[in-house]
């Protein structure tokens, strides 16, 4: 493993040990709102802390982007930048419900090149080093095979915080419904792309992601032999927030659905990203 990946997975083994604490006594927690439908606890603080304790006795050099206040340094003076999710799946975690994880990404030079999405419920630890292959644990993963749209299982995310793109969402989810076997909305998109990776499901799409959401997934998928793209198929979907992933086939049939949906506030938001 690369020196730099086994700094990452030490940090989001960290950070999976206090969640998992604290998820034994849910209700000591103090929760507040951080604006609507948008949750955040001392843990996801935490945790965030833990990890960048760790990063930045490594490399105390590198910049870091992280959700919960922790971002220092300037990403276009140094090489290095960070991006971490401390716990991705909040409202999950308040709840007891078992689906989040921890997502840690570092880029070099602009470009993702290594990768942790860490499920401290089951202990499933997803990695990727660009050039080397995704894992999951010691074994490597690859995404699914299927190819027959029909025969496929469909993750996604409902619009909750930011409800501008509502109508396009549900439209797109109405026509990809009819003609898959399911879709899927677990409620951490960094532990969903690493499903597309692992090949649980067969395609991804979701509005109004941040880039500490998807860093980590998106390297594990184009690891795992997928594709990414926002919804027009481009490679600004970290800037957009709008992601469309699966293994070739189904990335293609996805993006047939989701372009005749697209509307001029996303194609508008696509295009400042790229300007950006
Ligand atoms: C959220 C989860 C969720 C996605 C949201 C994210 P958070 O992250 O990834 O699946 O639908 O858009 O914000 O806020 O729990 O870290
Ligand atoms: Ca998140
Ligand atoms: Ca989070």
């Amino acid at each position: 493993m690369h020196p730099m990946l086994t700094i990452a997975v030490k940090a989001a083994r960290r950070a999976g040990r206090i969640i998992n604490q604290a998820s034994q006594n849910l209700d000591a927690l103090t929760v507040s709102k951080k604006s609507h439908s948008d949750y955040v606890s001392e843990v996801d603080g935490a945790a965030e802390e833990a990890i960048i304790k760790v990063l930045s006795t490594a490399y105390p050099d590198h910049a870091i982007l992280a959700e919960e206040g922790g971002s220092r340094g300037d990403s276009k003076k140094s090489e290095y930048q960070w991006i971490i999710d401390p716990l991705d799946g909040t409202t999950n975690f308040l709840h007891g419900f078992p689906k989040y994880s921890v997502s840690i990404a570092v880029k070099y030079k602009g470009v993702l090149t290594h990768a942790v999405v860490y499920d401290p419920n089951n202990n499933e630890l997803f990695t990727a080093s660009r050039g080397s292959g995704a894992y999951l644990n010691d074994h490597r993963i690859r995404v699914s095979k299927r190819t027959r749209f029909e025969d496929c299982l469909i993750g996604t995310g409902l619009p909750f915080r930011d409800l501008t793109h509502m109508d396009a969402y549900f439209a797109m989810l109405k026509d990809i419904v009819p003609r898959t076997a399911g879709i899927r909305r677990p409620g951490s998109a960094a532990l969903d792309l690493a499903y597309v990776a692992a090949g649980r499901y067969d395609g991804f799409w979701e509005i109004g992601l941040a880039p500490w959401d998807m860093a980590a997934g998106c390297l594990l998928i184009t690891e795992a032999g997928g594709l990414v793209g926002d919804l027009q198929g481009d490679g600004t979907y970290l800037e957009s927030g709008q992601i469309v992933a699966g293994n070739p086939k189904v990335f293609a049939s996805l993006l047939q659905v989701i372009v005749p949906h697209l509307t001029p506030a996303l194609i508008e938001a696509q295009r400042d990203a790229k300007a950006s």
